[in-house]
């Protein structure tokens, strides 16, 4: 939520700096965004609502400035407007956040008994009348900003100037992303690193509670005793091509066809000759008894997956849960339980806070996360990394399926601890996950995915119909389609729908029906008849050796027959290039849709 960018630099810089970096960082929110740019004569603050191309259109691209901070929001506290837009100044602080201030209501009253006179609906204008409130009283600023954090509830990422020290950025954070570079004239700070890898690829990480002060393209950080410590640089692993289309005209459409890549150096990291090798890439898992999946979204969705299929090849209990449900739900744990936690960006508040709840409790906790180093990942007792890299498409594609992979992995490792998976299904399955990734390219540059898109395009609605894994699979593949191309619809277990939602079909509604499973075939077609005899448009993906002529739809795609442990990666791609095709027909913003963030970091 939010993206944060700032710079020193020892020479006057241009405001593409800002500019650019907040651009990178527009996936994290856009409805709004700013700039503070020191300059000879002061300091220049520009707002706008929207994007930052309304931004672009007003500063004079030729301006430069000593030190700046940016912002791109995605609204919590008050509506996306230039007034609640960031950087907020009080007297004599300027700033920008990200986070929430939870405690901001409270603080709000005491500081207006002391004459601060608020303007905006937002948390982060309280937040800095705090912190200029106790520049009153102290000078030191590296202290009032360790002060400011025990006065400051919930989470934060500040990048914040003071008019006293104009050529000098602090920043500090809590339970939100902050990164710091360094070049050879300049210093800056972002919520990720792409926002300045233009400019450097030299990173250096703040931690908790930490205060970093910028200045002359240097920097310095305290830690939580206000003593000035040592911190070194490393290289990004990040490249410029990772944050670049390479000619798609979409992040969505390059992420997705990214996949293939994605899937080979996710098996790969954890396997590079037999399955034997998990022993020693993956954790112990023989103590455990229960595995409970739990995530947010599309990861929760990951979960489900994963919960099946540690249930088929496991035969061990579990359970998916989405993580905002669970936290509430007083959990029954046992302390021979294992909690999974999937999260793309290993920041999402609510699956964070599932996360504390389970260590709280003493139950070990695993986290299946993409972003090296985040928050989940240096919580839980154990770490496997996904390896789909920059995800910068807001709905997501190819660090899904990398999940997929990785508890696909998980599972094949527990079901062999248990001796639960023969020699033989040993060799069928190590020879899958060889060929997975080509399959899967070879099944987008042969299939048209494009024809299914003419029938939903001009839809009022659509449903998503499997049983076992493809319910699963499209409820991903409806989550997909709908927060791209903003078309209604909802994905049902097949057998569900006429228990109510078939009074919403009606000639042409378009139903996408998935059948992988040899099992379930039989029962997944005759709910398909039951929507066409009211009329329904079917359009459906069926693994090309349970399709015979005789299966009647309007459409029909044939998905490669793999082991379901493989079909459960593959399968969703057609789904994902559908709700691009969509969107791209509806005139959608496919990367950034409205009202969506990509990091999750509120409850
Ligand atoms: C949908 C999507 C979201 C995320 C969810 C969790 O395309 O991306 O549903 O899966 O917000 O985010 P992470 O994985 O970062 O915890």
């Amino acid at each position: 939520m939010c993206g944060i960018v700032g710079f020193t630099a020892r020479q006057p810089m241009s405001v593409r700096v800002l500019i650019d970096g907040l651009k990178a960082l527009e996936y994290r929110g856009y409805d709004s965004c700013g700039i503070a740019l020191k300059q000879k004569d002061g300091l220049l603050v520009q707002k706008v609502k929207g994007k930052v191309s309304g931004l672009e259109e007003i500063i004079d691209p030729s301006i430069t400035g000593i030190c700046g901070i940016a912002h791109t929001r995605w609204a919590t506290h008050g509506e996306p407007s230039v007034i609640n837009a960031h950087p907020h100044q009080m007297e004599h602080v300027t700033l920008v956040h990200n986070g929430i201030i939870e405690n901001s209501e409270e603080l709000k009253q005491e500081l207006q008994s002391k004459g601060y006179v608020f303007h905006s609906q937002t948390d982060t204008e309280v937040a800095c009348a705090v912190i200029d409130d106790l520049s009153k009283a102290y000078t030191d600023k590296i202290d009032i900003l360790h002060k400011a954090g025990f006065i400051l509830k919930g989470s934060y990422a500040f990048a914040i100037m003071f008019d006293d020290e104009p050529n000098t950025i602090y920043a500090v954070r809590k339970d939100s992303p902050l990164i710091l570079g360094i070049s050879d004239n300049a210093s800056y700070l972002a919520s990720d690193a792409s926002a300045f890898l233009s400019e450097t690829s030299l990173i250096m990480d703040l931690e908790e509670n930490e205060v970093a002060r910028l200045y002359n393209g240097e920097i310095e950080i305290y830690d939580i005793n206000c003593a000035l410590i040592h911190r070194s640089a490393y290289k990004s692993t990040l490249s410029l091509s990772d944050i670049q289309k390479d000619g798609y005209d979409t992040f969505l459409l390059k992420e997705i066809h990214e996949e293939p890549a994605v899937i080979k150096k996710t098996i790969h990291h954890y396997l590079q000759q037999s399955l034997l090798d998990l022993e020693q890439t993956m954790p112990d898992l023989s103590s455990y008894n229960r595995f409970v999946f739990i995530g947010c979204g599309s990861a929760m969705h990951a979960g489900m997956i994963g919960c099946r299929l540690a249930g088929k090849y496991a035969r061990i209990l579990c359970s998916a849960e989405l993580a905002s449900e669970f936290r509430y739900s007083d959990p029954i744990l046992s302390a021979d339980t294992l909690c999974i936690f999937v999260s793309q960006s290993g920041e999402t508040a609510d699956t964070l806070a599932a996360m504390r709840l389970c260590k709280d409790k003493g139950i070990d906790t695993l986290a299946v996360v993409n972003v090296l180093g985040s928050s989940l990942a240096k919580e839980a007792k154990f770490t496997l990394y996904t390896q789909a890299g920059k995800e910068i498409s807001v709905a997501t594609t190819k660090a899904y399926t990398s999940q997929v992979c990785v508890l696909a992995l998980l599972v094949l490792k527990k079901a062999m601890q248990e001796n639960l998976l023969s020699i033989e299904q040993q060799n069928i399955m190590e020879n899958q996950l060889k060929t997975l990734p080509l399959l899967i390219r070879d099944f987008m540059s042969n299939t048209n995915v494009e024809r299914f898109a003419k029938h939903i395009e001009n839809a009022e609605h659509a449903f998503f119909i499997g049983r076992g894994l493809d319910y699963a699979l499209s409820l991903e593949g409806s989550l997909k389609l709908k927060e791209v191309s903003y078309l209604q619809s909802e994905a049902y277990a097949a057998g569900e729908l006429k228990h109510g939602t078939i009074a919403l079909i009606e000639k042409g509604t378009p139903v996408i029906a998935l059948i992988t499973d040899p099992m379930l075939k039989d029962k997944t077609l005759s709910n398909i008849k039951e929507v066409q005899a009211r009329g329904a448009c079917v359009l459906l993906m069926i693994r090309e050796d349970l399709y015979t002529p005789s299966i009647e739809a309007d459409e029909t795609i044939l998905l490669p027959a793999l082991s379901d442990i493989m079909q459960a990666v593959a399968s969703v791609v057609p789904y994902q290039l559908m709700a691009y095709y969509v969107a791209k027909k509806r005139g959608c913003s496919i990367d950034q849709p409205r009202n969506l963030a990509k990091s999750v970091t509120v409850e």
